[in-house]
């Protein structure tokens, strides 16, 4: 049941960090505290990995491609399934697809598993479901321990599968002698940093409470983020839509200048995530930008970037200090927050939004 929760979403959202912690625990070896590679990925070369996914699992896999990418060095492609299920895709030999989904039983995420396997590619599940058909299908199976997931908005979920890129990410790092054993050291340590910044988050949920109470009645959000925070800004985005019925869009920072510029006045809250990290200067910038043509800006940072950056009208958040790599699992929860409470305020059911469905097994 949902306890003393008004919906199972909120209630989900308080276990992340429960869910993030099993997910730690399940991946990473309790002797040496490296996660073990799971096969496919355990080959000893790896010309390309391609996940595919949809919705949130799809920002999850754009999250992973940056870890992927930086920490281990492997080249990723991230792919809709719905897309990549009927594409003529050009895949190397020996290449891996990771099939990112909660439920495991997405049917187009299922169908670009099959389209994968049929073009030679070795196959990785990235699911919740440890029953579920596109975990029994893959060749492999990374569970995430998020435990089931009622609401239709993935949260606990999402913030698993993040948890399981990234340590996976630094396994591979290691593995390939991309990462020094120090280095991978001070990121598996500030994975099981993570649970715990989460809770703080979650123990300061009342100013999330409070912008949304704004955001609730605006006609549209934008949400800018760059480089580890451009796919928690999409999904910053996609979170609010399904469930607040608001029009919003997620942007890469530096795209902002080519097009959506144009939308920004008084009446547009620009929702900005920015950890300190190595894109906060530019970030920074496009932040000037919105100010610039009177946009409100809704600051999501740290200490430090809110000493920089924040402005006297300004909604500014502050998150607790993390090791820049594993921002994006962190950042993720805020976003949640201001989704969920903005649903409250405007009195639409976060749990069952309309039009959608938990598992979307059609076409
Ligand atoms: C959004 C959401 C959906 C799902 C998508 C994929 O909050 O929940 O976008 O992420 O339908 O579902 P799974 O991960 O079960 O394949």
């Amino acid at each position: 049941g949902k306890g003393n929760y008004r919906h199972f979403m909120e209630k989900e959202i308080h276990e992340q960090p429960e869910a993030i912690a099993h997910t730690l625990h399940a991946v990473l070896d309790s002797g040496t505290g490296a996660a073990t590679i799971p096969a496919p990925l355990d080959a000893a070369t790896i010309p390309k990995i391609t996940i595919v996914a949809a919705g949130t699992s799809y920002y999850a896999g754009l999250t992973g491609r940056y870890w992927l990418e930086s920490l281990a060095g492997i080249a990723t492609e991230v792919e809709l399934a719905s897309e990549f299920r009927d594409r003529d895709a050009v895949l190397p030999e020996g290449g891996v697809t990771i099939a990112v989904s909660q439920s495991g039983e997405s049917l187009d995420t299922l169908m670009a598993l099959r389209r994968a396997k049929a073009l030679g590619q070795k196959t990785l599940a990235i699911v919740n479901v440890p029953e579920s058909t596109i975990a029994r299908e893959a060749d492999g199976v990374l569970l995430t321990r998020a435990g089931p997931e009622f609401g239709v908005a993935s949260t606990k979920a999402t913030t698993a599968q993040l948890t399981a890129f990234c340590s996976l990410a630094v396994a591979l790092g290691r593995k390939h002698g991309r990462l020094s054993e120090e280095r991978a050291a001070e990121l598996r340590r500030a994975l099981a940093g993570v649970p715990g910044r989460v809770g703080e988050v979650l123990q300061r949920e009342a100013q999330y409470q409070r912008v949304a109470r704004e955001l609730a009645h605006s006609r549209d959000v934008l949400y800018l983020g760059r480089g580890l925070s451009y796919p928690i800004a999409l999904e910053g985005a996609l979170k609010l839509k399904e469930i607040t019925y608001i029009h919003a869009e997620g942007y890469a920072a530096g795209e902002m200048k080519h097009g959506p510029i144009a939308l920004i006045d008084e009446k547009m809250p620009v929702v900005v995530l920015a950890p300190s990290d190595g894109w906060f200067e530019k970030t920074a910038s496009n932040v000037a930008e919105v100010r610039a043509r009177g946009g409100r800006v809704i600051l999501l940072t740290d200490a430090a970037g809110a000493e920089r950056l924040a402005e006297k009208d300004d909604h500014v958040m502050i998150l607790p200090d993390v090791e820049p790599v594993v921002a994006p699992i962190l950042y993720a929860v805020p976003v949640q927050l201001l989704a969920y409470y903005a649903a409250v305020e405007k009195g639409t059911d976060a749990d069952q939004p309309r039009n959608l469905a938990k598992s979307v097994t059609v076409e």
